[in-house]
């Protein structure tokens, strides 16, 4: 991977940032705003037509030359994740932030009639594997002065409800992995943060909220500020769990042309 002169200002230049579920609504805002803010992000994500999409976009923006990792969580064991840290450290050198958008939600079903195979995987690729990847990354991680890992989250009060089945109560235990992992790391130089992002429109929302006029509901991009600043040194000092309000993005700046 070649490495670009960084930019002066930028909240995330010279950063390598790992986004899982990049290729989703937020993930792929929150990689876009990364990039933008001067970070190489490592685009994770199991479709790989949309991965390369989404690296020409960020190459073509001029941002940091990126990275594509494809891999399917579901099925990803250890050794992949050591692999996966491996690879990072060979090709990237260093790792600076991890933000786990990668999210399993098959629709609105009771748990009594959840097919054994859909709860598991709910719990292996939104609890087990964030932690798993995390865990074969902290090395790398450990080597900065500041790192972070980002673990977006879901309302529990909208969640926690019948229907929502293994994805809530992955959410809830996510929740509580932010905890743990928190105090376990305080004494490091990595930071972790779960993010509470407000709705926001997706394929995952649109599978249980199947009814609502989609346009009402705020794009992903309005939460990428947030992602941008937990992952860069603006994070220190922020609380275990930040709940993120819908941001629009900044207006661009109108030159004003001599009369
Ligand atoms: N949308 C909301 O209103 C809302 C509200 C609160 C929190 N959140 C959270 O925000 C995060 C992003 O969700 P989103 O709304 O952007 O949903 P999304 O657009 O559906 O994105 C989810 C991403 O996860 C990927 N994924 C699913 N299973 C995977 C697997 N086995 N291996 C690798 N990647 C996998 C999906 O890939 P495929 O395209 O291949 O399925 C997709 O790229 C999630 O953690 C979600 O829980 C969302």
């Amino acid at each position: 991977m070649a490495a670009q002169a960084p930019q002066a200002g930028r909240a995330l230049d010279g950063r390598v940032i790992l986004v899982t579920g990049a290729h989703g609504a937020l993930g792929e805002a929150a990689a876009r705003a990364c990039a933008a803010a001067g970070a190489c992000v490592v685009l994770l994500g199991r479709r790989v037509p949309k991965l390369t999409r989404l690296y020409d976009a960020i190459e073509a923006a001029g941002a940091p030359q990126p990275a594509i990792y494809p891999l399917d969580l579901a099925g990803a064991t250890p050794d992949d994740y050591a692999d996966l840290a491996a690879n990072i450290e060979r090709d990237c050198g260093r790792l600076d932030g991890i933000l786990h958008c990668a999210a399993d939600f098959k629709g609105l079903v009771s748990l009594e009639n959840t097919p054994p195979e859909d709860w598991q995987r709910a719990l292996h690729v939104n609890l087990s594997a964030p932690l798993l990847l995390t865990r074969a990354c902290l090395p790398l991680l450990r080597r900065r002065e500041d790192a972070a890992v980002v673990f977006v989250l879901d309302d529990p009060a909208r969640v926690g409800r019948a229907l929502w089945g293994g994805y809530a109560v992955a959410k809830f235990g996510l929740a509580g992995l932010v905890q743990v992992l928190r105090d376990e790391l305080e004494h490091s130089p990595v930071r972790v943060h779960g993010l509470l992002p407000g709705p926001m429109r997706s394929a995952l929302r649109g599978k249980a909220y199947f009814a609502e006029d989609p346009g009402q509901v705020p794009e992903a991009s309005a939460y990428a500020a947030a992602c941008v600043r937990l992952l860069g040194a603006a994070g220190r000092g922020e609380p275990a769990t930040v709940r993120a309000a819908p941001e629009r993005a900044p207006v661009p700046r109108l030159h004003v042309l001599p009369s």
